[in-house]
C-alpha cells in the first residue's frame, strides 16, 4: 500500500486523475471501476480536462460500484426525478469524453430481477478481464461502495439495505437539493462486494477533509473487520494507492506513515 498526502483536494484529484489517465496511456483498453459521491468529482473534471488535450477514452470499459434500488436513468427527466448514480455518471464524466455507451456498466436499479442482474454484473466483469484499476471513496461509516458494516469481506454484488449514517450522508449531500423527503429516498441498493472489489488488479482510494480522519485511520490502522468495511485494503494482493487531502491524514500515526507514506 502506498499512501499520498495531498496539500488540499485539488491536489488529491490531480494526482488520482494522472495515475488514471497514465493507466489509459499505457493501457487504451483497460477496465476502470468507478465510484460516485462529492469525493471523484474533482477526478473527474480533470480527467475531462485532459480529454479536451487528448487523452483518448475510446476504448475503455467501466464498471461503477453501485446505484440506488428503485431509481436508473433518465436523462429526460428533471434532476428533482432522478437521483440515480447513472445519471450522476453521465452528468459529471460520461457526457464530457469520448466513451462509447455500450462499454459503460453501471448497476441497474430498476432491473426487475435483481439477484440475477448481480450474477449478470459479475460475470460482466470476468469477461471484460477483471477490472485493471477500481476508484474508491470511503464513506463516513467505513464502507466501500454500498458495503455497510457488518458485511462480509468475501461478499459479491448483491441488493444491500443502507445504513442510517448513510441515508443521512447522501440525503445531505445530494437528495436534499432535489426536493425529495428522506423518508422517500432509496433504502436498498444494488452493490459490488468486498470480495468483487478485493478481485482488481489494483485499486486507489480517495478521501478529503477532516470528517473522514478518524474513519481512514481506522480503516488503514485498525483491525480488519467487516465493521469498517474499506479495512479490506490491508488485505488488498495487487497495487493499493491511498490519496488523502491533509486533513484526511490527520490521523495516521507518524510509525504508519513512515511505513506506507510516498
Ligand atoms: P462521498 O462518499 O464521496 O460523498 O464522501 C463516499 C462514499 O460513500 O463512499
Amino acid at each position: 500500500m502506498k499512501v499520498i498526502i495531498a496539500e488540499n483536494y485539488r491536489e488529491m484529484s490531480m494526482r488520482a486523475a494522472r495515475i488514471m489517465a497514465d493507466l489509459i496511456e499505457k493501457k487504451p483498453d483497460c477496465v476502470l471501476g468507478l465510484a460516485t459521491g462529492a469525493t471523484p468529482i474533482g477526478t473527474y473534471k480533470e480527467l475531462i480536462r485532459l480529454h479536451r488535450e487528448g487523452l483518448d477514452f475510446s476504448r475503455i470499459k467501466t464498471f461503477n460500484l453501485d446505484e440506488y434500488l428503485g431509481i436508473g436513468l433518465d436523462l429526460s427527466k428533471p434532476y428533482s426525478e432522478d437521483q440515480s448514480y447513472a445519471r450522476f455518471m453521465y452528468e459529471e464524466f460520461f457526457s464530457h469524453i469520448n466513451i462509447r455507451d455500450e462499454n459503460i456498466h453501471i448497476p441497474d436499479g430498476l432491473a426487475k430481477d435483481p439477484e440475477s442482474f448481480c450474477s449478470w454484473y459479475e460475470e460482466e466483469i470476468k469477461k471484460a478481464g477483471g477490472i485493471d484499476l477500481q476508484l474508491l471513496g470511503i464513506g463516513g461509516d467505513g464502507h466501500w461502495a454500498f458495503n455497510e458494516p457488518g458485511s462480509s469481506l468475501s461478499s459479491r454484488t448483491r441488493v444491500q439495505a443502507l445504513d442510517k449514517k448513510t441515508l443521512d450522508d447522501n440525503y445531505e449531500a445530494f437528495y436534499k437539493k432535489s426536493g425529495i423527503s428522506r423518508k422517500d429516498m432509496p433504502h436498498y441498493a444494488i452493490t459490488m462486494g468486498i470480495g468483487t472489489i478485493l478481485e482488481a488488479k489494483s485499486v486507489m482510494m480517495l478521501a478529503h477533509g477532516s470528517k473522514k480522519a478518524e474513519i481512514v485511520a481506522k480503516a488503514l490502522e485498525g483491525p480488519v473487520t467487516e465493521e469498517v468495511t474499506a479495512s479490506a485494503i490491508q488485505l488488498f494482493k495487487g497495487d493499493a494507492t491511498v490519496i488523502l487531502d491533509r486533513e484526511a491524514s490527520a490521523m495516521l500515526s507518524k510509525d504508519f506513515l513512515s511505513m506506507y507514506g510516498e
